[in-house]
């Protein structure tokens, strides 16, 4: 049985305020509307209920390794997913009723796993390092304005010789999802001068509701903290 990952179920933050504190990110300054809102009305458009495949084979061939952060875990399927293989997971998301489905099928499905309220611009107030950690439609959220902060809050928190998994809209191919990035863009973010070092950038796929069988166009990057 995993060891549990012991954090505060919220930041402490109050209440009526929609950011619970924080700045809204540029996602929710152009929508108008806070994260959470997209969990409220039934499953958000890249809620497929089911593991991102990418995850479940990097997962498989051995690429998790210690304590796993899941950066932007939604409702939490692929934390889920990387604890029932024995791993220690925290999920971290802004939308509180994301991490309420998260926990309920954490419940439902006997895993052990942790879910917390948490600024994924701020990691370091988790005050804990990550082997492994894994952002899956995160990254591309996040406008060139927030990307430097974002990168430095994974430094934070990722041990040296850890690794990031970082799955993204890519900008190649057909039917392409809506915040497309370029490999070039991963690797300015991802900077050797800041430790970070791209052992690759692979295309590959990431699945939404609304995409059909084969997803859409992704870059599945393996990232190392040097
Ligand atoms: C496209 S969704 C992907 C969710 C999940 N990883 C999945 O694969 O289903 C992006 C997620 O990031 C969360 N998010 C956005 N900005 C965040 C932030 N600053 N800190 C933590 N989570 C954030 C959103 O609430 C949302 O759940």
């Amino acid at each position: 049985m995993p060891e549990r990952v012991e954090v505060p179920e919220r930041s402490g933050i109050p209440t009526d305020d929609p950011f619970n504190g924080r700045q809204p990110t540029s996602h929710e300054r152009m929508t108008g509307l806070p994260w959470d809102a997209s969990y409220r009305d039934g499953p958000a458009p890249w809620d497929t209920g089911q593991p991102q495949p990418a995850i479940v084979r990097v997962a498989s061939e051995g690429g998790c390794a210690g304590l796993v952060l899941d950066a932007g875990c939604g409702t939490g399927e692929n934390a889920l997913h990387v604890a029932s293989l024995g791993l220690r997971v925290l999920g971290v998301d802004v939308a509180e009723t994301a991490l309420a489905i998260a926990r309920a099928k954490a419940a439902a499905r006997g895993i052990e796993v942790d879910f917390a309220a948490a600024d994924a611009l701020q990691l370091k107030h988790l005050g804990r390092m990550f082997e492994t950690v894994l952002d899956c439609g995160l990254f591309h959220t996040f406008d060139c304005s927030e990307r430097p902060g974002y990168v430095a809050s994974l430094a934070s928190v990722t041990e040296h010789g850890g690794t990031l998994y970082l799955l993204c809209f890519s900008d190649e191919g057909l039917d392409t999802g809506p915040h497309p990035v370029s490999q070039e863009e991963l690797t300015s973010a991802f900077s050797p001068v800041d430790g970070w070092s791209i052992a690759a950038i692979k295309p590959d796929r990431v699945q939404t509701r609304y995409h059909g069988d084969l997803g859409a166009p992704a870059w599945l990057a393996t990232i190392k903290r040097t």
